[in-house]
């Protein structure tokens, strides 16, 4: 399988990284950042740096989109918890162009994982009119469709953050399956997956040891309880097969361009598949998915 990964790396977007790369059945065909978390400049030097740690070589670019600032205290000063990773170089293409370019070079067989806001998505939609024709699949995390936002009453924070692109990737008439916090606020790992990550001992688990913790501390200070919800591996894990859908119709769905609210509405010229619920046990799938991945041991 084919993918295009967008993504705002972020601490779950780390972890998404590492479900796609351990997936043997998945060839990453490239990378492109997007501001939210962090800046797409910053995300784009996480993602060279988990790439390393992994020992792959996967093409990463830049995009755009609006930064907003302020999520410090869930990702880190840096979007991957504070953790020095290793450097790399970026490919010189704008990220839209380079999923333009890969949706035009494999067409019908370019799945697209959308982790973060979606303004690469729109802006490729928007430089190429065959693109949505290309694409076999978008698979968005984002939206919060029948329970509460996390950064308004109504509002999730990928789609708010850019909400008019998120209402053009839902609109453009290529097959959009959106992975809201109905789904992800309920696939979690407790405190053990720490543990395991770090007991591992390679490069990338190690440092994914390192990173989640204030991911955990974010969540606890929310709820309490020491777990972290998977938002962005439960949204690549469906795209790969790794997770088997149990609730997801196909909905009458719009995006309100200006608050970010997912607005489930039959009337709606807009459609999407929404999941709403999955088969088995998410966590233990998308950590044993991670653990067995094939990374260079440690030196
Ligand atoms: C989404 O927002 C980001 O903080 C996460 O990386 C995830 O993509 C969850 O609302
Ligand atoms: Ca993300």
């Amino acid at each position: 399988m084919l993918i295009y990964l967008d993504c705002d790396t972020g601490i779950d977007d780390a972890l998404a990284l590492a479900v796609l790369l351990a997936r043997p059945d998945v060839t990453l065909a490239g990378v492109g950042t997007v501001d939210g978390n962090t800046t797409a400049v910053q995300a784009a030097a996480n993602t060279l740096g988990l790439l390393a740690l992994a020992g792959r070589s996967v093409p990463v670019s830049v995009g755009g989109g609006v930064f907003l600032g302020g999520s410090e205290t869930v990702h880190g000063s840096n979007g991957v918890g504070g953790v020095s990773l290793p450097g790399g170089s970026v490919d010189p293409r704008p990220a839209p162009s380079l999923l333009v370019s890969l949706a035009a070079a494999h067409p019908g067989e370019l799945h697209v994982v959308a982790l973060g806001p979606c303004s690469n998505l729109a802006a490729a939609l928007a430089l190429s009119p065959s693109l949505a024709s290309q694409v076999a699949s978008v698979t968005v995390m984002g939206g919060a469709v029948r329970v509460p936002g996390n950064v308004s009453g109504r509002a999730e924070f990928n789609i708010a953050n850019d909400a008019p692109a998120a209402a053009a990737v839902v609109a453009a008439g290529w097959p959009v399956t959106l992975v809201p916090l109905d789904l992800t606020m309920g696939c979690r790992w407790d405190a053990s997956a720490i543990a395991a990550l770090a007991a591992d001992g390679r490069p990338l688990t190690t440092a994914l040891s390192q990173i989640i913790p204030l991911y955990y501390d974010f969540y606890e200070e929310e709820s309490g309880v020491r777990e972290i919800p998977l938002h962005d591996p439960t949204a690549a894990a469906l795209a790969v097969g790794l997770l088997t859908p149990s609730d997801a119709p196909v909905l009458g769905l719009r995006v309100d361009p200006s608050s970010g609210a997912t607005i489930e509405d039959p009337s709606a010229a807009t459609r999407a598949r929404v999941v709403f619920e999955v088969e088995g046990r998410p966590g233990p799938a998308i950590l044993e998915t991670i653990l067995a991945g094939d990374w260079p041991p440690s030196t």
